[in-house]
Parts: C-alpha cells; structure tokens; sequence
C-alpha cells in the first residue's frame, strides 16, 4: 500500500510540473488556479469550455442498447458477462473501446457500447459470472495504478455489500472471472440501475473507455404496461486516433474527461419517432464522467416519473431537468399533435468554475404517423412516500465534506488512498448525512447500497429537480459547488462494506472516497 502510494504521489507532482510549465506558472499556482474555478480564461479540454452549439444532423434510427440474454430456473438467473476491447463505429470512426458482452454459442465475443442491458425481476436471485478479457499489461496509468485490471458494481442495487454481492474491493485481473450472486428480494419498484467496473485507480479511464450498461429490474406495477418504453444512456467520448483519449494529464483527473462526441446509446442524434399524442416512457442515464445534461425537449413538457432507481409517486412536469453523472430519471413524454421534429437538447450548462458546456442536441423526436390517445397517468406508485425524520429515530448524523487540491479528492481533508474516511452504522438505523461542497465544481455524491431522502439542497440551480419535495429515493444527487445536500439515510438490510464517493470517477480514483462500514445487530 505504501510503496503504491508514494509511486502515485510522484507520478502526479511530475505532471503537476508539467502542467504548470504549459500555462507559463508554477505547479502550485495552476492547480491553485483551476480548483478555485477561478481561471475563467481557461478552456477545458475536450470540446467544453466555451458553449457553443453542437447541432449534428438527425442520424439513424433511435435504438434500445441490446439486451443481454440469461437463462432462468424459477428465480435464479444466471448471465455470463465479460469485458473485452472490441471495434465499435463511433459517428463514423471505428475505434477500439472496452465494451461488455457475451460469447455465442460458437464462443465468438460480441461487445457493445454501451454495455447490454441485464433485465431481470424482482425477487430474482442474479448471478452474473463476470470475466476480465481485457489484455494483460503491466503498465501503470499516470496515477501509478495497474491497467486492464477490473471489476464489477451494481450501481442502486439494494443487494449485499459484501462477497459474492455488490463487493467493489477486489482485482479481476485479465483471464480470471468473478462469480456474483445478488439477492433482489428487496429491491424497489421501477428500479432503473447501472453497472461499471470500480477498480480504485482505473475507474474513471475504463468507464470512458466505454465500460456501463443498464441494470432493470421489473417489477408489478401496472401503471406503464402498453407504453413505449425507451432507454437512453448518455455518454460522451473524445478519441484519439483508433481509441479513446486517455488520461494523460492531471488535469484529466481534476476536471474529468468530457468529449465533444455525444451519445445516446452509442449513436449521435438518433431519430426517434413517436406518433402525435402518443406517450412514451424515458429511462434516461448520465454515464458520462463529467458532462451534466441539462435536458429539455423542444415544445415539450417533460413528467419526471421516476429518479434513480425508483418510481415517484406521481409525474412532476418540468420544463428542464438537470442529470448529474450517475443519475436517471424516467419522464413521460405525450407527442405534440403537431408532425415535425423536435430536438430533445441539453442545454448549456455550467458545472466546473466558469466553464460553460455546448448546447447539444442529444435526439430528434420525430412526431409521425397517425394519432394517438395517451394520456400522462394522474399517479405513478402509490407507494412512494416521503418519510419524516422527526417521527423517526435518528441513531446518528455525520458532515462530509467534499474537497479538492493538489491533484487529490478528499472527504473531510482524508485520501481515500492514505486513509479513507469511514462511517461506522448499524444495520436497520436511519441517520442523517449533510454534504458539503467546498470547491468550484459540482460533485455527485453517490452511496452504494442504501438509495437516501433529500431533506434539503443549497446551491442548486432551478432546473435540478426539487427531490427534497418529492418521495424520491437517490443513491446520486447533485452536491452543488460551493453547495451543500442534507438527506435521510435508512441503513437497510444489509451489512458489510460499501462505499460512498463523488461519481465524477475521475475525483473516485484521486481519492474522493470513503468506507462506509455497516455493522450488524446482535
Ligand atoms: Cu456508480 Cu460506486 O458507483
Ligand atoms: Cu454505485
Ligand atoms: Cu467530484
């Protein structure tokens, strides 16, 4: 541990000089200059910096991302997953990302970007064989940490922490596979969840490079049966040459990677059609490392019908819906009775010092063919309710506070990599967690297993959707720069080890992270 740590911390005062000497002033000064969000000059790489509009012309078909076959015996469904670099055509190029896939049954590998979606129900007991084919190396990436080394996480899963659940500490090294089990027994209604690897070190490079795909769980509610349900993953790449671009500064990690190629599910501005009145059901996800989506649908309204991984209780219309990295939302969507395209954008928006992102036009929704009689439901999941903290027992509260310097993320002042932060919790308690962001970035807090309760958020611009009014469960939820989140946290079910970080993966693997240790009764 030690001898990584301090090849870690030479690794980044070397770029740091590096980085220094680019700008004409010293380490210090420009690292000083970006984590304050001052240097207002200063254009981010990769496309965003300076607004603008990024306008392709309508493309092909809108397309679900691919499915993910299994087999099943009653409840126990098995998958067999594997992660391997594969030749996939981004707008035109073809360039070698990390991709999760399948075999055939002739053993031929087909990887896809994103990842396929793994669909299953609840109660299902899921167990995904999951296999390491990226190939080997012994190369370090710039902060001194092994490539090509992985594992798996099931982003919203309220499943076990630990092995052979929702574990996230150990090393899938190239060849060797993993054998999951998760038990969905507790798992909520309309749960619309993700998987990437979370390899300390290596997270944010092999989620750039393509590694994410949907996690669904099914559940009874009739509410959507017979409408159009379609699924979006939003993620930008930038390439260089035949593969993506890499982390190769510093800055990479301070800013996270953003790309000025933008994709819903894998293809830029798909068509999507709709007939006139027509309503159609939206699982969007923000799987990119750093780009917020600020959503809004020409000439229409959007009915925010679910966050994260659950069903509200009813839709919520919004003209403009703020997605941090990591986060979903469901919204409904009834088609104008008008016939022409309508671009569903992503306006500009500002989540780093003055940097402002392009205005990006993510699909056209073309509304064509004949009428349709949808109508937006009046109530969603009855179900969802809002708990009250004052009626309940709150075992304890605990400030964590997000920061950044030096090419490091803290949580409370501490490296996750020289001594993370912990949160000591008793299984089946409730308690309080506030967040504080103290730098000029957004960060998206993310907590593994447990989804909480905003009971309050500063900072936050209208167009994030007021979760603190509304029976939302979140495991992600937007702790605006210099902002803080205050939520309720119900410690459920499970024991073990999980953990909380921001979900700019890039901040994870410089140490923006913390153990949260769940203790069992008795
Ligand atoms: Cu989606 Cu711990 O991460
Ligand atoms: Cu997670
Ligand atoms: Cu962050």
């Amino acid at each position: 541990m030690n001898k990584k740590l301090s090849r870690r911390r030479f690794f980044k005062i070397t770029s740091m000089g590096l980085a220094g000497t680019c700008l004409g002033l010293s380490g210090v000064e420009a690292w000083a200059q970006r984590m304050g969000g001052g240097g207002g000059g200063m254009g981010g790489g990769g496309g965003t910096g300076g607004g603008g509009v990024i306008d392709p012309p309508p493309g092909a078909p809108f397309a679900n991302p691919q499915l993910m076959p299994l087999t099943r015996d009653g409840n126990l469904v098995t998958v067999n997953l594997e992660a391997q670099i594969s030749p996939i055509n981004i707008n035109g190029t073809v360039a070698n990302l990390m991709t999760y896939g399948y075999r055939d049954a002739s053993h031929n590998y087909h990887g896809f970007f994103p990842g396929p979606t793994i669909n299953v129900r609840q109660n299902d007991i899921v167990r995904i064989n999951f296999t390491n084919s990226l190939p080997y190396t012994s190369q370090t990436n710039l902060l001194g940490y092994q490539k090509n080394i992985t594992n798996l996480h099931t982003h919203g899963w309220h499943v076990s922490p630990e092995p052979p659940g929702d574990y996230v500490m150990y090393d899938l090294m190239p060849g060797e596979t993993y054998n999951h089990e998760y038990d969905l027994a507790n798992q909520g209604a309309g749960s619309f969840n993700f998987y990437h690897p979370h390899k300390h070190g290596v997270s944010a490079e092999q989620y750039w490079a393509g590694l994410a795909g949907c996690l669904i769980t099914e559940d009874d509610l009739t509410v959507f049966s017979g409408m159009d349900t379609k699924i979006m993953v939003l993620k930008d790449i930038a390439l260089s040459g035949s593969a993506p671009s890499p982390h190769a500064m510093m800055s990479d990690y301070m800013h996270g990677k953003s790309g000025s190629t933008v994709m819903v599910n894998g293809q830029v501005n798909p068509v999507l059609t709709i007939r006139p009145g027509q309503v159609q059901r939206w699982r969007v996800l923000n799987a990119s490392n750093v780009r917020h989506y600020l959503l809004s649908l020409e000439g229409h309204t959007l009915y925010l019908a679910g966050a994260d991984g659950h069903l509200l209780d009813k839709p919520y219309a919004r003209s403009q819906i703020l997605l941090a990295p990591g986060e979903r939302v469901e919204v409904l969507v009834k088609a104008s009775t008008t016939k022409r395209d309508y671009k569903f954008l992503s306006l500009a928006y500002s989540w780093r010092g003055n940097m402002t992102s392009e205005q990006i036009t993510l699909l056209t929704m073309r509304v064509t063919g004949s009428g349709a009689s949808g109508a937006i439901p009046a109530s969603i999941n009855p179900a969802a309710q809002r708990l009250n903290p004052n009626s309940l027992e709150i075992a304890q509260t605990d400030v964590l506070a997000l920061s950044m310097g030096m090419g490091n993320g803290y949580i409370n002042g501490q490296d996750f990599d020289v001594a993370p932060y912990t949160i000591m919790s008793n299984v089946d308690t409730y308690e309080i967690w506030t967040i504080t962001n103290d730098s000029g970035m957004d960060h998206p807090f993310h907590q593994h297993v447990n989804p909480a309760q905003i009971l309050s958020i500063s900072g936050a611009p209208s167009s994030y959707p007021a979760y603190a009014a509304m029976p939302a469960w979140k495991d992600t939820v937007l702790v605006p720069k210099w902002g803080s989140v205050t939520m309720l946290v119900p410690v459920m079910d499970y024991a073990g080890m999980a953990m909380f970080h921001c979900h700019i993966l890039e901040h994870e693997d410089i140490g923006m992270m913390g153990m949260w240790h769940i203790m069992g009764m008795g």
